[in-house]
């Protein structure tokens, strides 16, 4: 039987770039009463959250309770937000560097840090940022026997933002008022569902009457240039973390306000477009207090079905990477 608990408790695994970022979205959020913050480097973890506690004497900030510590503060953790591991390839020549890249030592970080977590709770519903995001997400939820949908990945969230305000931007429009994600991996094989893409109900094929005289949209190239934004942002200030901390507490939000919310994340496949347990990517999942409560698997043309035909196998062989 839980304990009863007093308190909404966040902790987050990792406080580098894109860690610290998530820190502070989370406080701003006010959704947490108490927030506990692990870094293998137990200084910069202290520095982190001693510079958050003295921000909650500010007008507007909640009163959280924020401090550093080990995998013992998962145990009575609600969510935790694992961002551990390098997120950025060093001295990588590649104008678009692959995130593939990185299995190797990620999966390393991420059984280490599972190994704390489990030791600890197996009730805290974790979302993962780590990449190569699919296929961390594929070994926390499959190597450690966690509950199904209590272990889940950013995905295409991000993805998702970026394609909305790429096609915002082409028709000059607020991006919330566009409907549409990715689906597939976190990475370079990420498509766009341009089927189901609509601006307040304008589809795909009504677009270029409504906005005459605008760019007609390229499915091939809206996906090339949503991929490659991840690349600009970090080709310009060397790594990304405002975009990717924001999809995270959003995610963070809707589970602990239970809301139901329906968004594009990565978890793994159970018996959906023909994958059964074999490979974790990004599609259409109910995420509320329970984590992934439901995977919605919706219908894709023909293009779109050998995209993620395509992603999928793409992340299977980083998930062998992985293994080695
Ligand atoms: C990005 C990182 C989080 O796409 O992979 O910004």
């Amino acid at each position: 039987m839980r304990k009863l608990k007093n308190n909404n408790k966040l902790v987050i695994v990792g406080v580098g770039h894109v860690g610290s970022y998530v820190l502070a979205d989370a406080m701003k959020l006010g959704l947490f009463s108490e927030i506990s913050v692990i870094d293998i480097n137990k200084e910069v973890a202290f520095g982190e959250a001693l510079d958050q506690a003295h921000a909650t004497a500010l007008t507007y900030m909640t009163n959280t309770t924020v401090k550093a510590g080990d995998y013992s503060e998962c145990a009575d953790a609600d969510v935790i937000i694992c961002a551990a591991g390098p997120s950025v390839l060093k001295s990588s020549e590649d104008e678009m560097p692959d995130r593939a890249l990185l299995a190797v030592k990620n999966a390393a970080v991420i059984r280490e840090v599972m190994t704390g977590i489990t030791a600890y709770t197996k009730e805290a519903i974790i979302i993962m940022i780590t990449n190569p995001l699919d296929t961390m997400v594929y070994i926390a939820e499959n190597e450690f026997n966690y509950p199904k949908g209590r272990v889940f990945g950013t995905g295409t969230m991000l993805d998702s933002a970026r394609l909305r305000y790429v096609i915002a931007n082409n028709y000059n429009i607020d991006p919330k008022s566009v409907t549409g994600y990715m689906m597939g991996e976190h990475g370079h094989t990420a498509f766009p569902v341009f089927s189901r893409l609509n601006i307040q109900g304008f589809g795909e094929k009504e677009l270029d009457q409504v906005f005459k005289g605008k760019e007609p949209l390229h499915r091939e190239e809206i996906g090339k240039q949503v991929v490659k934004s991840a690349f600009d942002v970090l080709n310009g200030k060397g790594w990304t973390n405002a975009g990717i901390a924001q999809a995270a507490v959003t995610l963070a939000k809707a589970i602990m306000l239970d809301e139901h919310s329906v968004y594009p994340i990565s978890t793994t496949l159970r018996g959906q477009y023909g994958y059964d347990g074999d490979v974790a990517f990004s599609m259409p999942c109910i995420v509320g207090r329970n984590g992934v409560e439901k995977q919605l698997e919706i219908s894709l043309d023909e293009q779109e079905t050998e995209w993620l035909h395509k992603s999928a196998k793409y992340i299977q062989e980083t998930m062998k990477v992985a293994q080695t």
